[in-house]
C-alpha cells in the first residue's frame, strides 16, 4: 500500500543545545548542510508524493570528496556546500562523527570508509585525511565484483535496512576510488504512542482525494509545538529518549498548504525558523505511522546546484592522485524512514564514485574477426603453457 503523505514536512535535526567549546564550528556546519538540504529539497522533492534523505549522509560524503578537490572543481563545492562560514569542515565533521557515535540513550551511528581499485594510485595524504577526519577505513575494490564490499558494508551498519544499496554493473574498471557514508538512527520516543489506540483514519491529498493511513494518536500529549498564524501551520517536535534528538513534524493547517510550505523552504533560512520558538502544550496529536523508501542519482541535481565540474573532465581530484583525470562518476544515495508507535528506524547510505577519464581518443582498434593464434603464458617465467589457433 503506497502511503501518499503530501500534507506533511519531517526532519530529524539534533537540537542545538551543544556543549563543546566549538558551538560556533557545529552550528556553521548544520547551517551548512541545511541550506545544501533546502536547495537539494527543491530539486528532488517537490515533485515526488513521498521522499526521505539524509542531508548529512550527502552533505559529508560530498565533504569528504572535497579533501582532494582542486582548482575551479573546489571553488564550486565550496559553494554548493556553503563552506563559507565554516573555517574547518573537516574536523567539525569529525567532532560531530565522534559526538554522535558515543550516544546512547538513541542508537546513532555513522560511519565512513573508501574503497580503492587496486591498479590506481591515491595519494597517501589522502587516505590519511579520510582516516583522521572522518574516521575512514580504506580496503581495496575487488574488480570482480566492486558493489559487493559496500553492499555488505551499508547492509551491515544499517542493521539490514538497506541491504543493497549498489546494483551490479553499477561500478566498473574505471572506477579510481569509491567514498562511502552510512548514517543509522534507531530512536525510542520519551513518550511512546499506545499501539492500541492506532486507528484507520483518512488522509486528505493534493486535489481532494483521501486515502486510508494507520493513524498514531496521542490523546494527552504534552509536547513541545509552535503555532505559525503567519505561514498557517503548526510545528511539533516528537523527542526521543534522552531528548537530544527529535522529529520535527511541519502540517500545513490547509489541505493544499504544502505547496506555501515548500515555497517557504525555497529559502533555505526559513527551514531554521521552524525549529525555532517551541513551546510545551498540551494537546491531542494524531501522526500516521508511515514507512518511506528513496534511492537518488544526484549527479545531475548536483550539477545543477552549481557543481558541474566535478562530473566533467574539466573537473581537477588532483588532491586524490597527485594529478588530473579524475572527476565523479556517481552520486547515489539512498534512504529508508520508518515511523512507528514505539519509535522510529532510519538509515541512509551516500555512495561517491571518482573514475578517471574516459576522455581520451582511442588508438586503433584491435577486432579478433579473422583466424588467430593464441598463446597462454607465465609472465614471470616466460613459459608457456597452451598455445593455439582458433579460425571460427
Ligand atoms: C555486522 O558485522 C559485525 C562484525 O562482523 C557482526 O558482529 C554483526 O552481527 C553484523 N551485523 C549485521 C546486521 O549483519
Ligand atoms: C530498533 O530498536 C528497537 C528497540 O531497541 C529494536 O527492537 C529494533 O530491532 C531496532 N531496529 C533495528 C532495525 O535495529
Ligand atoms: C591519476 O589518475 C589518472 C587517471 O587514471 C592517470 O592518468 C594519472 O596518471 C594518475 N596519476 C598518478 C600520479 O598515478
Amino acid at each position: 500500500m503506497g502511503l501518499l503523505l503530501m500534507c506533511v514536512v519531517i526532519v530529524i535535526a539534533a537540537s542545538e543545545r551543544l556543549v563543546s567549546a566549538d558551538d560556533q564550528q557545529q552550528l556553521g556546519l548544520s547551517r551548512a548542510s541545511s541550506t545544501f538540504s533546502q536547495n537539494l529539497y527543491q530539486k528532488v522533492a517537490v515533485k515526488e508524493t513521498n521522499v526521505v534523505y539524509s542531508p548529512y549522509s550527502i552533505h559529508s560524503a560530498l565533504t569528504m570528496t572535497y579533501l582532494g578537490a582542486k582548482g575551479t572543481t573546489a571553488t564550486e563545492m565550496t559553494q554548493v556546500l556553503g563552506f563559507k562560514s565554516v573555517s574547518s569542515p573537516h574536523q567539525t565533521y569529525h567532532d560531530l562523527i565522534a559526538d554522535w557515535n558515543s550516544q546512547h540513550s538513541v542508537e546513532v551511528h555513522t560511519c565512513n570508509a573508501i574503497f580503492i581499485n587496486p591498479y590506481e594510485m591515491v595519494l597517501p595524504t589522502f587516505i590519511d585525511q579520510t582516516r583522521d577526519y572522518y574516521l575512514a577505513t580504506a580496503d581495496s575494490l575487488d574488480l570482480q565484483e566492486p558493489e559487493k564490499a559496500i553492499n555488505v558494508l551499508v547492509a551491515n551498519k544499517t542493521n539490514n535496512v538497506i541491504p543493497q544499496m549498489l546494483k551490479p554493473g553499477t561500478l566498473d574498471a574505471s572506477t579510481v576510488l569509491v567514498l562511502v557514508n552510512v548514517l543509522f538512527f534507531n530512536g525510542t520516543w520519551a513518550r511512546q504512542f499506545r499501539r492500541a489506540s492506532t486507528t484507520q483514519a483518512d488522509f486528505h491529498q493534493i486535489g481532494g482525494t483521501t486515502s486510508k493511513v494507520d493513524m498514531m494518536h496521542d490523546f494527552e500529549s504534552h509536547k513541545r509545538v509552535k503555532r505559525d498564524n503567519t505561514n498557517d501551520l503548526d510545528v511539533v517536535a516528537l523527542s526521543f529518549l534522552g531528548d537530544r534528538f527529535s522529529l520535527y513534524v511541519a502540517v500545513p493547517r490547509k489541505g493544499d498548504g504544502i505547496t506555501s510550505l515548500e515555497t517557504l523552504l525555497s529559502s533555505p533560512q526559513n527551514a531554521e525558523q521552524l525549529f525555532e520558538g517551541l513551546d510545551f502544550d498540551y494537546f491531542h496529536l494524531s501522526i500516521p505511522k508511515f514507512k518511506i523508501e528513496t534511492s537518488l542519482e544526484l549527479d545531475s541535481v548536483l550539477s545543477a546546484m552549481g557543481m558541474a565540474t566535478a562530473f566533467t573532465a574539466a573537473a581537477d581530484f588532483s588532491g586524490i592522485n597527485g594529478s588530473g583525470g579524475l572527476y565523479i562518476d556517481k552520486v547515489i544515495h539512498k534512504a529508508v524512514i520508518d515511523v512507528q508507535e514505539t519509535g522510529t528506524v532510519a538509515a541512509a547510505a551516500t555512495v561517491v564514485s571518482i573514475s578517471k577519464g574516459l576522455f581520451m581518443s582511442p588508438g586503433a582498434p584491435v577486432v579478433a574477426d579473422r583466424p588467430f593464434v593464441f598463446f597462454l603464458r607465465d609472465d614471470v617465467t616466460g613459459q608457456i603453457l597452451f598455445q593455439g589457433k582458433f579460425s571460427g
